[in-house]
């Protein structure tokens, strides 16, 4: 496996070496002055050795499920009252404990999405199953609420000497963790990450064994959450010598043309004997190019101490990070004492400004900006929560196409992969802790997440709640929850002075966690944000989370007995309702939608059947609904216009049918079958509708600006499903068991014009070195299996999500179903898997 250090890559989405990167291995001085100002673009060459590793560690796990009732099912875990009296005694954690009836799987990994639905309405409010989705998760489910992960793996002796961290970026959730033996900790929510520091327990030279029972008996949340350790694992290692985690920051500061930069960063010395040390940092531009360089005075570090260092730079004319151009630069640290390189360290940043000015809004970089953000929580169809990098990164490129500018990590504490696609792709983000606390607990969360996510250009404001309802308005708990949100507020901005810090609030923000906040977020309630600003004009306001209207994807009438909502007119209100009002407010900074993504639990506006919510702009697959073309008409620039229903209206000729066009031209003509029904004006920030009496044909909207037709867009009455149609997001995928390539099924009929209401069952089969991780199709009611390599149809269009392997070469995926009079429908697609520079990786051993 080559070696491509990803060696904390802090806020980045670089996958490429230190060394590559820059071509040399030693420490070479820089042609960049310490301290100076360099012209950007200036190819200096630095040298900074590799040093640490960080590999990956989610290939080659093995799992069984455990029991949250009875120990005998549960590994013997917690059968008497002395599974913790003596160290050493875990036998499941020791290298050769038979796990021949374990699973093996990769990470990330999901049980929950794999597990039936159930249906069980008991209980109230946020602790029915409903919430989360009807999967049997909870401590009335105990044969399917715990999960035991193992994994082998051998360290080597030369490692001897080296600090050596298993890191979770989050698993759901209460993990407890095993090492040879040793129980080496606990972590009990599902978003924050942990380590361990595996150093005093390992085997050096031999086989060792590392060991979770994780438990999602508990949840966090009221909304799907995924069980299991659904996030990556690293094996950290480095000299004793070595940057603490998350404490290398890099702050920037407009000066005139230039960006004034302090470096800082804490050393730990976890060796017997003091050194003496110096930090370096490089500066590189987004293509490798050195830009600057600066250097910290020579400090001494006591024998198991730590010490802080800090330098400055300047960067003339930096290119600034935009929704627009997403730049950014990499520091790269470098810890000395004598002559040698102890460890390095890449802290990816970049350099803007934000503003919420109370009279005028959001600025970025100088620039009103409305903040046109969507809530997400972090499924997706066919995988659950374990979302493979590469789906982050699509889900982004959906949100963006609407034009979504922002995106709030409702309700916890976001991936890693999740801000480093934001951070690459200009998506500005409002980050949000999980628990709203000043405990301990809720405090150590909040400080994570910023420490974690201080360097991300893309986050423009920390949330230390959403809705805590006994802590705000008038209620008896309001001045406790002032006081609890002015200690997070004090931690927040002791941990990262540059930022605002607000709060997703319900109410009227008068009273409350309300008073702490530096920036007021408004749940819904557009009434009271409007006289919030009159009282309190130098407060400045946006929209926390707004919207919540509903709708399920290609459907245009409600049907309350099939749990289905109009996509026409609107059920909870329409995208306009919200947008018109914050759009159209010079003094708001713009707002959050709920939500961009449709995501499981919380069924909304119903109940079983239904499994997901019925908020998304998109659904879980991320395939567009209508309302999706009202932002993209009014959140992006160029000319758009998108008209619906539907016109497959069989068995309702002459019933009169609602048609809408979402559009910002300045005039819309509709046509039926070739005759004009008139033209409409758009208001800003409207639409346009008409009633027409159903006949089969064609309806066609023409959008014009200034007199001319710039735009038209039909919908034709679709014959039967004559084939399929089966497309990829990417041709090329890299083999590296990790990638993704996502594809859509559609209907189409012998005209190839799709079916909006075909329902076929498709039947998926990969061959090649690929395998089929997930299905989905959008539809909040239907309960096939997630899994399974068959997915029907919702409203022509379904979802499969191929994943790479190791070994390259093409990967052929064919869609089939059967067709009118039991034809056999198929459609076929190739797609590349590549050889790729694998990222370094805890190798996977032969069973012992
Ligand atoms: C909000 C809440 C969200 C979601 C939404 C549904 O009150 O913050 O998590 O529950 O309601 O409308």
């Amino acid at each position: 496996m080559p070696r491509i250090s990803r060696r904390k890559l802090l806020a980045s989405g670089f996958a490429v070496s230190i060394a590559s990167l820059l071509g040399h291995t030693g420490w070479i001085e820089s042609d960049a002055p310490a301290q100076a100002e360099t012209e950007p673009g200036t190819p200096h060459v630095v040298g900074i050795p590799e040093k640490g590793e960080q590999l990956l560690f989610d290939f080659g796990w093995r799992f069984t499920f455990g029991h949250g009732a009875d120990p005998a099912k549960d590994l013997g875990f917690g059968f008497g009252q002395s599974d913790f009296s003596k160290t050493g005694e875990f036998k499941f954690s020791k290298a050769g404990f038979d796990d021949s009836a374990w699973r093996t799987l990769n990470l990330p990994h999901d049980w929950a999405v794999e597990l039936p639905f159930v249906h069980d309405d008991a209980g109230t409010g946020d602790s029915q199953l409903r919430s989360h989705g009807y999967k049997p998760l909870g401590r009335r489910y105990p044969e399917t609420s715990v999960g035991w992960y193992r994994r082998e793996f051998e360290i080597p002796s030369a490692d001897a000497g080296r600090r050596i961290w298993v890191e979770f970026d989050g698993v759901f959730r209460d993990a407890l963790v095993f090492i040879n033996g040793c129980y080496i900790g606990r972590n009990n929510n599902g978003y924050v990450p942990f380590r361990f520091d595996l150093t005093d327990f390992l085997i050096y030279g031999g086989r060792n064994c590392l060991a979770l029972r994780v438990d999602a008996s508990f949840g966090d949340g009221w909304f799907y959450e995924g069980a299991g350790i659904y996030r990556h694992v690293w094996m950290t290692k480095t000299d004793p010598v070595h940057f603490d985690r998350w404490e290398s920051v890099v702050r920037s500061a407009m000066d005139g043309n230039a960006a004034k930069l302090s470096l800082s960063t804490l050393v730990q010395n976890e060796s017997g004997e003091a050194v003496n040390c110096k930090v370096r940092w490089a500066i590189l531009g987004a293509r490798g190019e050195a830009v600057a360089a600066a250097e910290s005075r020579t400090q001494s570090i006591a024998a198991y101490a730590s010490a802080s260092f800090k330098a400055t730079a300047s960067l003339a004319n930096p290119a600034l990070w935009s929704v627009e151009e997403p730049n950014l630069y990499s520091a790269i640290l470098a810890v000395k004492t004598e002559n040698e390189v102890r460890d390095t360290e890449r802290v990816t940043f970049g350099i803007r400004t934000v503003v919420f000015d109370a009279a005028k809004g959001f600025f970025l970089n100088g620039k009103p900006l409305k903040i046109q953000g969507t809530c997400n929580h972090q499924d997706h169809a066919g995988v659950g929560a374990a979302l493979p990098d590469a789906v982050q990164q699509f889900r982004l490129s959906v949100l963006r196409e609407m034009g979504c500018n922002a995106v709030r990590t409702s309700h916890n504490m976001p991936t890693p992969e999740w801000v480093d696609a934001c951070d690459r792709n200009g998506m500005m983000m409002m980050c949000e802790t999980r628990q709203m606390s000043s405990n301990p607990e809720g405090m150590e969360q909040l400080a994570t997440m910023i420490k974690r996510y201080r360097n991300s250009p893309s986050i423009i404001l920390w949330s230390i709640e959403n809705e805590e309802r006994h802590l705000q308005n008038k209620n008896e708990m309001a001045e406790q929850g002032a006081r609890m949100a002015a200690s997070m507020v004090r931690l927040c901005h002791r941990l990262d002075p540059t930022r605002l810090v607000s709060a997703a609030v319900d109410g009227d923000n008068e009273q409350g966690v309300s008073v702490a906040l530096d920036v007021i977020g408004f749940n819904y309630n557009l009434n009271l944000a409007d006289e919030f600003h009159k009282k309190h004009p130098n407060r400045p306001v946006f929209g926390s989370e707004t919207s919540s209207a509903v709708s399920t994807r290609g459907v245009y009438t409600t049907d309350k007995l099939r749990n289905l909502v109009s996509s026409v007119e609107g059920y909870w209100g329409t995208p306009e309702d919200w947008w018109s009002f914050y759009g159209a407010r010079e003094w708001a900074a713009g707002g959050f939608a709920w939500t961009g993504f449709d995501y499981r639990g919380e069924p909304s506006p119903y109940g079983w059947p239904s499994i997901s919510s019925q908020f998304g702009i998109v659904d879980t697959c991320g395939f567009p609904k209508d309302f999706l073309y009202y932002y993209k008409a009014w959140w992006r620039t160029e000319p758009s216009l998108h008209i619906f229903p539907h016109w497959n209206w069989h068995g309702r000729e002459g019933d009169e049918i609602p048609v809408w066009a979402y559009t910002n031209l300045d005039e819309v003509e509709l046509m039926v079958n070739g005759k004009s029904l008139g033209s409409q004006k758009v208001p800003p920030l409207g639409h346009v509708d008409w009633k027409v009496r159903f006949e089969p044909g064609t309806i066609e909207a023409r959008g014009s600006r200034d007199g001319k037709v710039v735009l038209s867009e039909k919908r034709e009455t679709a014959g039967p499903v004559a084939t399929l149609r089966l497309t990829s997001n990417r041709n090329d995928i890299n083999a590296d068991s990790e990638d993704v390539a996502i594809l859509a099924v559609e209907a189409l009929d012998s005209q190839g014009r799709r079916v909006p209401i075909a329902d076929n069952r498709i039947s998926f089969e990969v061959s090649g070195h690929a395998k089929l991780i997930g299905v989905g199709n959008g539809d909040p009611n239907c309960q096939e299996s997630d899994k399974e390599p068959i997915r029907s149809l919702f409203n022509g269009l379904a979802q499969a999500i191929v994943q790479s392997s190791f070994e390259p070469g093409q990967i052929q995926i064919e869609a089939s179903c059967r067709g009118h009079a039991g034809a056999r429908l198929s459609a076929k697609i190739i797609i590349n898997s590549k050889k790729t520079d694998l990222r370094p990786a805890v190798p996977v051993l032969p069973r012992s």
